[in-house]
Parts: structure tokens; C-alpha cells; sequence
């Protein structure tokens, strides 16, 4: 059945549609350097997924079976990372088989090589994950909201999956799925998939997704968690003391998905909910289809940090509609969401609060340019990440060079035919990967041949820095807090600043601009007046933080900054912390407190800490 809605797609794209330039290299993939496997020879199609959650040695066990589209080939390759692998059989009589792995490699695992027919069309192999998988965060009670029950949760950006599923683990391959997870009982399981809303008494859980979708999206969380409507399409899941609070926070998702909608044509995956995840997700959030994964840090409690809402939801169409075919082609998933995500936004709350938005962003981009060094390659949008760990080469360029090369463009054409364009772009490429090249061919003829353009694209997406052309955005908001900065760098008090009506943005604004050499008087005198170190913002309190530890008043406040890495798992805000206490001349301090957080962070966050701190776990 799976085989003739794959083969419908195909025919009805290569048949229908007039040729472009693009129909013609759509069907050759690249060559993905991040994953061994041979999808021309034989291609996984469909995963049935059988898992037993083991707490007590945090484990899953069980067995991965496939369908494949085989061109006659004598074996399958999957990427696979510390698998015990048990057994492998090919066909629906289970016939065992043969395998062989290749020498394990650094963040890549090796390729197991499964020996097959040229008829083979089923293939199971039978499993366990070891207890450090780089996927899993298995956290102890302790570490959650409740207290009382272990939780587990998944992450598989960018090559992860491989660590709890043996699978051809290339963004450029799409399956279905269908799963059966047996937790313990009071537990729930969810996954990116259809899930279930409540508990059951046998603790098995079967899930569906019938739209393809690369094994970066394949996700599983296991806890204490109830469910909370939204709207009609839209809900939360979190666990129960902190499903209220959350459930008020999201509670625009569904004009959020309305809006989306407006913009780039329906939502194909059905339902959108969150599961709002303890504090060692290691993200703001992950796109799984159907369920983003959030950090509970974008609870605030007055909804003013549901931009990422808006981006996990945009990612529904660019990312997991629309995949980018390597991780080189990475800004194709992040740009476009940041430009949607900004699109929603202005929708839902108008242009002054996404100007705000858009120039935090920018902000972080020439940050991270200075940083990287104007002319160095992960500065452009084409990314050459072979021999490297992906996760190295995702940076703020992606996304704020990314989102800024499509505001460009919209300047270009006007709005109107720019998101005629884009909605065009997700109908074509709906359920397909796409390189950066397919995509400059598609703008070439849909955009610039269209509308006579000339644009400097390729300064854009093959060369370094921020291009002249990068549009400026400007905010009359922040221009008010500007004058209150200036007003405080000439010596006013900040009793006397006017900050009536800020908001969080407003104020992440003003902290950014104090400079690293204000005196620790002025310093008190902020923290006095305006409580940052106190703040339940937790965008605000980090910024607090790092500024306090550039310069010098952080000593007074180690004792929250340490409550504050050892408590949160967000590496947004970890990695320019320690930074911040390494170059400060406090790398012990660092270290001491690192010892004591690293147990409450996923391997995503404690792989960029250990080598930033030169710490290795061994001791
Ligand atoms: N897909 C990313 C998270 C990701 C990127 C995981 C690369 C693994 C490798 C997600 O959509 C994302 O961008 N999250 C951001 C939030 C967003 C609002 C910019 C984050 O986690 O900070
Ligand atoms: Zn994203």
C-alpha cells in the first residue's frame, strides 16, 4: 500500500506538473557524508517500530522492521552507533541473516552492511541501546517537575537516531512509521506521531505516522504526563503541575496554526501539540512532527517568549514538508522558519513586536559573525560539514543569514508575489528533500526569471559575512530604549529611567546595551531597581548573568549562577555562561560547577561544554 503512494507521488510530480529545471535533478540525491547508507541500492520506506522502556537500565529493546524499495540489491546499509545489534532476519518468515558493522567512527557510528536478496522487502533487526546513548536523556525523578516518576526523552538532530534506531539516517530519506512502546505502567508514552491523550492500564502504546518524514524527526518521550486541549488542532502535553501554567502560555497556538495556514497553505500533519519537557532539553524546541519538544525555560508567565512556537510550528512546512537534503543545506530548514516564524508573529501581534524580534536576531547574527570571523566558511549559507560533526556547523548564520537572504528577496518582488512564491515552493516540494543548488534553480525560474531580477545570490548563499544588501531593520521601540541606555551611560539613575510598559524583548534590549565596563555600583543600582537577577524570565535572567559575569558583579551573584546551570540543560544559554566564566579567568569555578550540573544534561549540551571547558568525564 505504502509502495503505491510513493510511486502515486512520483508520478504524479514527474507527469502532471510542466518540467522545470528542477524536475530533472529532483530524483539523483546527493551524496549525504553524514550517513553510510546506499538508498539507489535499497531504501528503508516504512519503519515498524516494537521498544520496551527500561528504566532500571536505561535501555529500549526490540526490533526495528522494515520495508524497503529494493533495486535488486544484496545489501542494506543502516547507520547505526553504539546498538547491541541481536539478530537480524529478512523476509515476513523471518529468515535470519547476515551483517557486518564497520569500525566504529566518532559521531558517525558505523554502517551496518545487511545481507539481503535481490527479492528481499522486509528486513528486522532485533536490538538494544546502550545506556549512554547520545539520543536518550534518561532522567531520574529528581530531575523532573513532579518528583515522583523517571522520564525519557528523545533528540535526533541532526545524526542521532542512529544511537536508538538502527535506520539509513540521511535527511535526504523519508519513511512512514507505525510503533508499539511498552512503558511502565503510569506512564505515558508520545512520539511524533499520532498520540495518545491519556494513560492506559497496560502501559502500551501504539502510534501511526503516515506521512514521510526523515529519521531526524523520529522522537519518543516517556513520563508522568497529562494532556491539555488548546484549540481544536492544538494542545499540550506536560507533566501535571506544570500542565496549567503551560496550557495558558501556548494558549494562541491555534491562531498561530490559522495564521500559518493563511500564509503557505494547510497544515498536512493533522494535529499540532507541545510536550513541554524537564529543564535538561537540551533545546528551546525541536520540530517532531505533530509534537514539538519544548524547554519548560519559555514559560514565562505573560507568553512572551511563544515566538519559538511560532518557529517549531513554521517548521512544520519548512523543515519537515520541505527537508533540507544534507545538513550543508541546513539554512534551507532554519532560514525559511525564521522568516515564517517572524511572518506569524507580525500577523498575530503586528509589526513593532517582530521588528523587535528580527533585530534581537540580527544582533545575534553579527555576534556570531565577529565570533567566527567575517571571512570564515560556516559564515556562509552552504554549509561543508564531510568529515565534521553537523551539530559544529549550526550556527546563528543559518537562521539569521538565512531569514534575512528571504527578506531580501521579499524586498525585491514586494510581499504579495514573494509569498506566492513560497507557497508555490512548499506545494512543489511538499514531502521531498531539496539541496541548496534545486533551490537556486527553482528561485532562478520562479523568482528571478519571473520577475527580471538582479540579485547577488550567490554572494548570498556561497560567500561569507552579511552581504551590503542584508535589509536593515529598525524599531521604534528600541530606539525608546536606546534613549533610556544613553540617559543611563550620562549618569542618570535607574530609578529615573523611563521603562513603564517594557517588555521582555524591550528589556533584553536595554540589557544587551550596558556596557561589559559598567562600574558595580551602577550594576547594584539596576539589579536593585529592576530585579533582574531575581527575574523569572529566563531569557533575562541568563542575559543578566553573562553581563553580571563580564564584568566583575557576577562574583555576588555565583551562587544563581550556579543554581542556574545546574538547574537548566538549554545550551543557548550553557555554552555563553561558561564562556563567559573561562574568559573571565574563573575556569575553575566553571569546572567545580560544572561537575555538579553535568548529570542533568542531554549529551547534545554536554558534548559542546566538555570540550569549551576541557573537562572529560573520566575526571
Ligand atoms: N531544529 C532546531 C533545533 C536543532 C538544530 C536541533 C540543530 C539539532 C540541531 C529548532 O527548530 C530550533 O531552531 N530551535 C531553536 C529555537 C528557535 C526559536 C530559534 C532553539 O532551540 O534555540
Ligand atoms: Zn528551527
Amino acid at each position: 500500500m505504502k509502495k503505491v503512494i510513493v510511486f502515486l507521488f512520483v508520478t504524479i510530480i514527474v507527469g502532471c506538473t510542466p518540467k522545470t529545471a528542477s524536475d530533472n535533478i529532483l530524483p539523483i540525491r546527493p551524496n549525504d557524508p553524514h550517513s553510510a547508507s546506499r538508498p539507489a541500492e535499497a531504501m528503508t520506506t516504512h519503519l515498524n517500530l516494537n521498544l520496551k522502556v527500561d528504566f532500571d537500565t536505561k535501555t529500549l529493546e526490540g526490533f526495528a522492521r522494515y520495508k524497503i524499495d529494493n533495486n535488486q540489491a544484496h545489501k542494506l546499509i543502516l547507520d547505526v552507533r553504539d546498538l547491541d545489534i541481536q539478530k537480524v532476519t529478512i523476509g515476513a518468515i523471518e529468515k535470519e541473516t547476515t551483517f557486518e558493522l564497520t569500525e566504529p567512527k566518532p559521531f558517525l557510528g558505523s554502517g551496518m552492511s545487511i545481507d539481503i536478496l535481490p527479492e528481499t522487502e522486509m528486513v528486522t533487526v532485533y536490538y538494544k541501546t546502550s545506556p549512554d546513548a547520545a539520543a536518550l536523556d534518561w532522567l531520574n525523578p529528581q530531575q523532573t517537575a513532579e518528583k515522583t516518576d523517571p522520564f525519557l526523552f528523545t533528540q535526533g538532530q541532526a545524526i542521532l537516531t542512529r544511537t536508538w534506531i538502527p535506520c539509513q539516517d540521511s535527511p535526504g530519506i523519508r519513511i512512514t512509521y507505525d510503533a508499539t512502546i511498552e512503558v511502565p505502567i503510569g506512564l505515558l508514552a508520545v512520539m511524533s506521531a499520532e498520540n495518545p491523550q491519556s494513560k492506559n492500564e497496560s502501559g502500551v502504546y501504539t502510534f501511526k505516522m503516515e506521512q514521510p518524514i526523515p529519521p531526524y524527526l523520529m522522537a519518543l518521550a516517556v513520563g508522568n504526563l497529562n494532556f491539555g486541549a488548546v484549540g481544536e488542532r492544538t494542545g499540550v502535553y506536560a507533566e501535571p503541575s506544570m500542565l496549567e501554567k503551560s496550557v495558558y502560555e501556548f494558549s494562541d497556538m491555534e491562531l498561530m496554526l490559522i495564521e500559518a495556514e493563511k500564509l503557505y497553505g494547510p497544515y498536512l500533519w493533522d494535529r499540532y501539540d507541545v510536550i513541554v519537557l524537564p529543564p535538561s532539553f537540551p533545546f528551546g524546541g525541536m520540530e517532531n512532527p505533530r509534537l514539538t519538544f519544548a524547554t519548560p525555560t519559555i514559560i514565562a508567565g505573560d507568553r512572551s517568549l511563544t515566538s519559538l512556537i511560532a518557529h517549531e510550528l513554521a517548521h512544520s512546512w519548512s523543515g519537515n514538508l520541505v527537508t533540507n537534503a544534507t545538513w550543508d543545506d541546513f539554512w534551507l530548514n532554519e532560514g525559511f522558519t525564521v522568516y515564517f516564524e517572524r511572518r506569524i508573529m507580525e500577523a498575530l501581534y503586528g509589526e513593532d513586536y517582530t521588528n523587535m524580534l528580527a533585530m534581537l536576531g540580527m544582533q545575534d547574527l553579527e555576534e556570531e559573525v565577529t565570533y567566527l570571523g567575517f571571512g570564515h566558511a560556516d559564515t556562509h549559507l552552504k554549509l561543508h560539514l564531510a568529515g565534521r560533526d553537523p551539530d559544529e556547523g549550526m550556527t546563528d548564520v543559518a537562521y539569521e543569514k538565512g531569514a534575512s537572504f528571504l527578506t531580501m528577496l521579499e524586498k525585491e518582488v514586494g510581499r504579495e508575489n514573494f509569498d506566492k512564491f513560497l507557497k508555490d515552493y512548499f506545494e512543489t516540494f511538499k514531502f521531498k528533500t531539496i539541496t541548496s543548488e534545486e533551490f537556486v534553480n527553482y528561485m532562478e525560474e520562479h523568482l528571478i526569471g519571473n520577475y527580471k531580477l538582479a540579485v547577488n545570490w550567490e554572494e548570498w548563499i556561497y560567500g561569507p559575512g552579511i552581504p551590503h544588501n542584508c535589509p536593515k531593520t529598525t524599531s521604534d521601540r528600541f530606539a525608546l530604549v536606546d534613549a533610556q541606555q544613553q540617559l543611563l551611560r550620562e549618569g542618570t539613575p535607574p530609578s529615573e529611567l523611563k521603562t513603564v510598559d517594557w517588555t521582555t524583548h524591550e528589556w533584553l534590549h536595554f540589557i544587551r546595551g550596558i556596557n561589559t565596563e559598567t562600574d558595580l555600583q551602577t550594576m547594584e543600582a539596576l539589579d536593585e531597581t529592576f530585579n533582574f537577577s531575581e527575574s523569572g524570565n529566563s531569557e533575562i535572567l541568563s542575559a543578566w548573568l553573562i553581563l553580571s559575569i563580564r564584568n566583575g558583579y557576577g562574583k555576588t551573584l555565583l551562587p544563581k549562577v550556579e543554581d542556574f546551570l545546574v538547574e537548566v540543560g538549554r545550551r543557548k544559554f550553557l555554552t555563553p555562561m561558561y564562556k563567559a566564566l573561562k574568559e573571565t579567568d574563573q575556569l575553575d569555578v566553571a569546572r567545580e560547577i560544572y561537575k555538579k550540573a553535568r548529570p542533568n544534561y542531554h549529551s547534545v549540551s554536554t558534548q559542546t561544554i566538555d570540550a569549551l571547558l576541557e573537562f572529560s568525564a573520566e575526571g
